[in-house]
């Protein structure tokens, strides 16, 4: 028998009809979520107003992780290559770019090298994907950065030093929004992965420009988070993982609106079990959600939404690649066992209601993927999306890890969406407005 969130669960109705998100994508409906709705684009700008030798500030997340060994080389430029479509757009229009981002948190340090540091590690990699010269400036705000950006000329390209070297970046501080405002008189966002802050470099410089507008990446990743959650072409299974219940409750709670399956995994069913009354050995639970984790699953039941909790899992004697280890019942566990994965009953089941569906979002890990030996039930899911994109189905993945699992799978480019942002996408899905989003330019 299934763990399922309730002992019956009542199927849903038959539904009204609604778009094919196939057609949707074609159509101009698709591109009518509200968010995109109502907000300029950077085709609608270079429509408004001629960009030749004008200086455009694009914020990028170009927030890249770096190699362990020297802390320079960039090992996954995903988030580099997202924002050339955009950079390539404004250079055809003869614009000047002007690039900034944040690197890591360095909270209002300036740090040399590292993860937290200056922006040099992706000058590089910038040129060659973007095929130009790529000019750095020390800062991001100050007279040096003003006169630089007054000299630029049609077609060049100008990045800015890490914007969290600022203190008030993150606290949308009016004098950096007015310091980088003055750079340019329009403003390009992309920056996916950062657009749920409401930082200077995000949100608050959009008030010192004439036009602000969406990138294409910001735009796609809209259109996917958004367009395949708000309208999609059903059923819609959401696949939540990870291991902090904490920070996914909100968009369970979201998704149950949504959803015609929601399928949970990863360290976070252990609270739900707990809610279920189940001995969890020695897996890890976040006490203070248990009561709230079984209030959703009574949500899910009044709104007859499947929401299914992992029937078996992969049992460890310790936190450890070298572990022992066993599959067992989720409502078998003992001892001072812990679970670390979904077991192999749960991957048929998975099986079965991912083929059963035509948009499918996966959003965190099984298990433990980082060791081996819990890391199937996390590739088996992205095996699956790959299969169910392969027969017609609109697959989407976000969150860092799940992103990650895809990737070191192999199947990057078999889903339909791989998002660059993790919180920014949890947060879409939760249907909260973005504020990298909401300063933007209205039409
Ligand atoms: C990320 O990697 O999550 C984004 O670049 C945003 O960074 P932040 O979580 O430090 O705001
Ligand atoms: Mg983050």
């Amino acid at each position: 028998m299934f763990a399922t969130a309730s002992a019956s669960f009542i199927r849903r109705g038959a539904r009204t009809a609604i778009p094919s998100f196939d057609r949707m994508r074609q159509s101009r409906y698709f591109h009518l979520t509200p968010q995109a709705l109502e907000k300029l684009n950077v085709q609608g700008l270079a429509e408004r107003v001629n960009l030749e030798g004008q200086n455009v500030l694009m914020r990028v997340d170009l927030n890249v992780p770096l190699s362990k060994e020297d802390d320079v080389t960039v090992t996954d430029d995903t988030r580099l290559r997202a924002i050339v479509p955009t950079a390539k757009f404004l250079l055809d229009k003869g614009a000047n770019i002007i690039l900034c981002s944040h690197f890591g948190r360095p909270k209002g340090e300036i740090i040399e090298t590292g993860k937290n540091g200056r922006l040099n590690p992706v000058v590089g990699p910038l040129k060659e994907l973007l095929g130009v010269d790529v000019k750095k400036v020390n800062d991001c705000m100050g007279p040096e950065v003003e006169e630089a950006a007054k000299s630029l000329k049609k077609g060049d390209v100008l990045l800015l030093e890490n914007t969290r070297f600022y203190k008030g970046e993150t606290k949308n501080d009016p004098e950096l929004s007015a310091g980088l405002g003055k750079l340019a008189d329009y403003f390009v966002m992309d920056a996916f992965g950062t657009a749920h802050r409401a930082h200077s470099s995000t949100a608050g410089v959009a008030e010192h420009m004439k036009l602000s507008a969406a990138g294409f990446l910001l735009d796609k990743e809209l259109k996917y988070l958004k367009g395949a959650v708000d309208e999609p072409n059903r059923p819609l299974c959401a696949i939540i993982g990870g291991a902090k219940v904490s920070t996914k409750l909100p968009v369970i709670e979201s998704l149950i609106e949504k959803c015609d399956t929601i399928l949970l995994g990863g360290g976070m069913i252990f609270t739900f079990y707990k809610a279920l009354g189940y001995n969890i050995g020695k897996s890890m639970v976040e006490e203070d959600y248990v009561e709230l984790a079984g209030k959703l699953m009574k949500q899910a039941e009044e709104k007859g939404v499947k929401l299914l909790l992992p029937p078996d899992v992969v049992l460890a004697d310790k936190f450890a690649e070298d572990a022992t280890t066993a599959v067992a019942k989720a409502n078998e566990i003992s001892g001072d066992w812990m679970g670390l994965d979904v077991g192999p009953e749960t991957l048929e089941l998975f099986e079965e209601e991912i083929g059963k569906s035509n948009t499918i979002v996966f959003n965190g890990p099984m298990g433990v993927f980082e060791m081996k030996p819990f890391a199937t039930g996390t590739v088996r899911v992205a095996e699956l999306m790959a299969q169910a994109t392969d027969r017609g189905a609109t697959t989407i993945v976000g969150g860092g890890d799940s992103v990650a699992a895809v990737n070191q799978a192999g199947l990057g480019q078999r889903v339909s969406h791989i998002s660059t942002g993790g919180g920014a996408s949890l947060e879409l899905l939760e249907g909260k407005v973005l504020p990298g989003v909401a300063a933007l330019t209205e039409v």
